[in-house]
């Protein structure tokens, strides 16, 4: 019997061979608003309000165009790219339980949704300005949806984003108190309602890691436990204490293909969760220092100079790299991969790099069990 075809959402993991992809668009994209979970800043311009409201439209379409160029490689190399429906981003929105100036943008649907197998899972978000963002992708995940009834759909709760939920003063506390608290991993979010963004999950097939974050909280890892290990997968919560203001792991731990993780040499594992990675022959190899410093990122991009590795996998033996970051490419290349770079640095202020800019819909494979070796207590 030939085998069944595989169904239009289909991805076990980070790095198997790309089929399609959703690449996010700067279109009405504003600058992110300061709420409870998110003080922005200006980079070097200590005191000085961080602008609100539409971003420029020279800023747009210099982010458009570099998506564009995304776009472009990826329909060289055979790959089906869809995009975002352009929104209106610039009203304030108002539920119940919160109120905020505008929204954000669509850039990084990375954050929003993630594909587990044939099953689209939509995270709850964790600040208020992203809380319907989801709104972008919904016409695709209905096209996904109909095409095909072996396509699985999953909204996981909505928090209510009220006051109660965040911890505002973590944004004032001084930096010996964020030493002591390092291995607490209480952030902005509080733990009484669930709580994760997509990009704080990685996928390894069978095995699934969550990143506790200022984003994703226990009860969110405990919420993910009870939805993905009735279907036979295992999760395990991660931690990077030297990371102060974790969100989203796709800057400091990133697999390559099986056996092999780029590392962050200044977010290293809490001590004792490298054992499963050790147990089943995983090699860790350390990220190169990013091109640029950290004054030297977009004044308006939040995120840290470990955008640099923030790349997208296409297959197990290529990957897409922010042009200019020439010492990761080369490291990639040693370790066998054909690396294609392109410029992205007008998108870093959206939120995000490559992996970030992107959600995959369609890879090629099944689920594997990369880690035969592994001691796993489930929740149940
Ligand atoms: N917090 C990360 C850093 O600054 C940025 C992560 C961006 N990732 C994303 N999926 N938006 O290192």
């Amino acid at each position: 019997m030939r085998p069944l075809s595989l169904p239009p959402v289909n991805s076990w993991n980070e790095w198997d061979p790309l089929r399609e992809v959703v690449v996010g668009s700067a279109e009405n994209s504003c600058f992110e608003p300061t709420e409870p979970g998110n003080k922005p800043t200006i980079r070097n311009s200590p005191g000085t309000p961080f602008p609100t409201g539409r971003k420029s439209k020279e800023a747009i379409d210099l982010a458009n165009e570099e998506l564009a160029g995304l776009v472009a490689v990826l329909e060289s190399q055979g790959v089906t790219v869809r995009r975002p429906e352009p929104r209106n981003y610039a009203s304030p929105i108002r539920t119940p339980d919160f109120e905020v100036k505008n929204q954000y943008c669509a850039v990084c649907p990375r954050d929003v949704l993630i594909t587990i197998g044939n099953e689209i899972l939509e995270a709850t978000m964790s600040r208020r300005a992203r809380y319907f963002e989801y709104q972008a992708y919904r016409s695709l995940v209905y096209q996904y949806w109909n095409a095909d009834t072996r396509v699985a759909w999953t909204t996981a709760p909505k928090p209510s984003m009220a006051d109660e939920m965040y911890r505002e003063d973590f944004w004032a506390w001084p930096l010996e108190k964020r030493h002591a608290m390092m291995h607490s991993f209480e952030f902005c979010i509080h733990q009484n309602e669930v709580i994760f963004d997509a990009a704080d999950i990685s996928r390894f097939g069978t095995d699934i890691l969550v990143q506790e974050s200022m984003t994703t909280n226990r009860a969110g890892v405990r919420w993910l436990k009870r939805h993905l290990e009735p279907r036979g997968l295992r999760v395990h919560p991660v931690h990077f204490p030297l990371d102060l203001y974790p969100s989203h792991i796709d800057c400091t731990f990133v697999p390559l293909r099986p056996g092999l993780i780029l590392t962050n040499p200044d977010r290293p594992l809490r001590d004792g969760e490298e054992k499963m990675f050790l147990a089943n022959e995983w090699e860790f190899v350390e990220a190169p220092q990013p091109v640029l410093g950290n004054d030297e990122m977009p004044p308006y991009c939040q995120s840290s100079r470990w955008l640099s590795m923030n790349i997208l996998s296409i297959s197990p033996t290529k990957v897409i790299c922010e042009e200019q970051e020439t010492p990761l490419q080369r490291l990639l290349e040693k370790h066998g991969f054909e690396v294609l770079p392109i410029p992205f640095r007008n998108v870093f202020e959206y939120g995000g790099s490559l992996h970030c800019a992107t959600w995959d819909v369609r890879r090629e494979g099944n689920r594997e069990d990369y880690f035969p070796h592994v001691a796993y207590q489930p929740l149940t």
